[in-house]
């Protein structure tokens, strides 16, 4: 399927590793200029820069002003910005709610939410100047689904669907569609590196973290199709969104989690 994003600009966030990077590459894939925002030169990314020329761009986007450098690199390299995808997100795993003092929240909401706010804030003058934008905001199941574990991310994914529906409402009138992707357990290194999830999952279990993944996580999750998602399925899900073929979809959130949350 041709998804005409030959030549389209579109920025990365949180690019280095995981869903970011399989959207970075299904991006050039299809001829797409990408600037990849990433807090370190990971050997992948810097094969894709090798490979299609993606431009890499070594940045804190929990700060104040990276989203502002990341985007005004973009736009003094190509001149335009057509699509946005604020994938940048993470925390660590939570004991309890009383566990997770103020720096921890604001730390996350850097994280999850604020890069988010402050990438899209950056990218609007631009993209409300292409003649079809987009913005692809990678939520999470938990935004609907909040666990205890991860309770402040939870909150912040929350915000940053409602912050997806406003942004729509404002700016898809002005040809900017903004939509949101909700995955359930992804394999990326959140789970898969040292002393990531499918460890601790694999502790608790008296299990290897790949029988975690593949096995515990499914089933104890209750996901119907009896796997986790592969990253470049988000891709696949991103890249359509982002493309004019979705031209007539905005505000909308896209859950792809096996069929793990139950209620319609
Ligand atoms: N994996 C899942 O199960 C899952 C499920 C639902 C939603 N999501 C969401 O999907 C998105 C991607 O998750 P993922 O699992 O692919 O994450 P990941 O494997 O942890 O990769 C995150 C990437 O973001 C980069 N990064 C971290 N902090 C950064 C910062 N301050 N500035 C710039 N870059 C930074 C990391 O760079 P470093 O290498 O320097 O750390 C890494 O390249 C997140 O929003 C996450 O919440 C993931």
């Amino acid at each position: 399927m041709d998804l005409h994003l030959k030549d389209e600009v579109a920025v990365v966030t949180g690019a280095g590793k995981g869903i970011g990077l399989a959207i970075t590459e299904a991006l050039a894939r299809e001829g797409v200029h990408v600037i990849a925002g990433s807090r370190s030169r990971t050997a992948e990314l810097e094969a894709l820069r090798i490979k299609y020329g993606v431009s890499v761009v070594l940045v804190d986007l929990s700060t104040r002003d990276g989203a502002d450098t990341l985007v005004r690199r973009a736009v003094d390299e190509r001149g335009r910005l057509g699509i946005l995808v604020n994938n940048l997100g993470a925390t660590d795993a939570r004991t309890s709610f009383l566990d997770v003092d103020d720096g921890e929240w604001q730390r996350v909401f850097d994280l999850t939410f604020f890069s988010a706010v402050r990438a899209s804030r950056a990218a609007l003058p631009h993209l409300l100047e292409a003649p079809h934008a987009a913005i692809v905001n990678i939520s999470s199941i938990n935004a609907r689904l909040p666990f205890p574990t991860v309770v402040d991310y939870s909150a912040a994914k929350a915000a940053l669907t409602n912050l997806t529906k406003s942004l729509s409402e404002e700016f898809s009138p002005r040809g900017v569609r903004v939509n949101a992707i909700a995955p359930g357990p992804v394999r990326t290194p959140f789970w898969t590196a040292p002393g990531g999830l499918a460890d601790v999952t694999a502790a608790a279990a008296g299990t290897t973290a790949q029988e975690a993944i593949d096995v515990v996580v499914p089933r104890s999750m209750g996901i119907s199709t009896g796997r986790v998602t592969e990253p470049e399925e988000v891709a696949d899900l991103a890249l359509f969104l982002a493309s004019p073929l979705a031209g007539n979809i905005t505000g909308a959130e896209f859950t792809i989690d096996g069929g793990q949350i139950k209620t319609t």
